[in-house]
């Protein structure tokens, strides 16, 4: 099997490398540090760095993965980072945390999908908190960070109507920097998160599946409002500037 997993190099996305690490399958990792260490040399690994707050940079990450094996088996996009403490929009207009955590895995799943069985998008369920109209409400961290979140489980519930295995899941409460920075409480271990994410990995043939943990669950409706879906569709395109399917 080749897995492709995004955000690799530390907290949870660490975990679940190591999780997968010596299965024999061939692992894809990303992160944005320069190298990825602690594997063994019998781990069948290739890791690609790229940040995610440029979006060319994506572009080239997508184009060496798909150089780099000819079918992905499931391909989890867990790359994630928190809400700056002040809104932060970066040179396109675009705020940093809805590209980070958003537009760029969206981009990604869109230049890989023609190989991929399986989209594992690891969301969070802080976007039951969230609305589609958040975006033009007085900012915070945690806000814009469940925001696209939010997105990112409406996106998979949208590209679930078009084609099989989207689904897309809270990986538990992690005591992670990602956690840290915007919350003061307490979380399981990486490796709690890691062993949830290889199950939902293992799934197959469910589709539009949004799991708290283990559990198939309901998301926010908004996420299966096919009208808001659609709505959100049109402007990921906009900022794309490309047709998602
Ligand atoms: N922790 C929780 O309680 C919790 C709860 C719900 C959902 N989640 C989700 O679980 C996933 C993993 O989060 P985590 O808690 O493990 O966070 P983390 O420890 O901060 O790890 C995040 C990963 O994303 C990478 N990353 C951050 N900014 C990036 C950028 N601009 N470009 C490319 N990669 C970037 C990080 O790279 P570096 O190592 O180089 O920074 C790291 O590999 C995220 O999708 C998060 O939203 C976490």
């Amino acid at each position: 099997m080749s897995i492709v997993l995004t955000g690799a190099t530390t907290g949870i996305g660490r975990a679940t490398a190591r999780l997968l690490a010596g299965s024999g399958d061939h692992l894809i990792l990303h992160g944005l540090e320069p190298t990825i260490s602690d594997f063994s040399p019998d781990d069948r690994i290739t890791y690609f760095p790229a940040d995610f707050g440029d979006l060319n940079e994506v572009e080239r990450l997508a184009a060496r993965i798909r150089a780099a094996t000819d079918k992905i088996d499931v391909l989890i996009n867990n790359a994630a980072r928190p809400g700056p403490p002040v809104r932060t929009v970066n040179a396109a207009g675009l705020e940093v945390t809805f590209q980070t955590n958003y537009l760029a895995p969206v981009l990604l799943t869109t230049r890989l999908l023609d190989l991929t069985r399986r989209v594992v998008n690891v969301a969070s369920a802080t976007h039951l908190s969230a609305t589609l109209g958040d975006a033009g409400r007085p900012y915070s961290a945690a806000g814009a960070y469940a925001y696209s979140k939010l997105a990112l489980v409406a996106y998979s519930c949208w590209l679930a109507r078009r084609r099989t295995e989207v689904v897309s899941m809270h990986p538990g409460i992690i005591a992670t920097p990602l956690l840290h920075a915007m919350f003061a409480i307490g979380g399981d271990p990486p490796e709690h998160a890691a062993a949830n994410i290889r199950y939902v990995a293992s799934r197959q043939r469910d589709n539009g599946t949004y799991y708290d943990e283990r559990k198939p669950a309901r998301p926010n409706p908004e996420a299966l409002d096919r009208g808001a879906q659609d709505r959100l569709i049109e402007l990921t395109e906009r900022d794309l500037d490309l047709e998602l399917w």
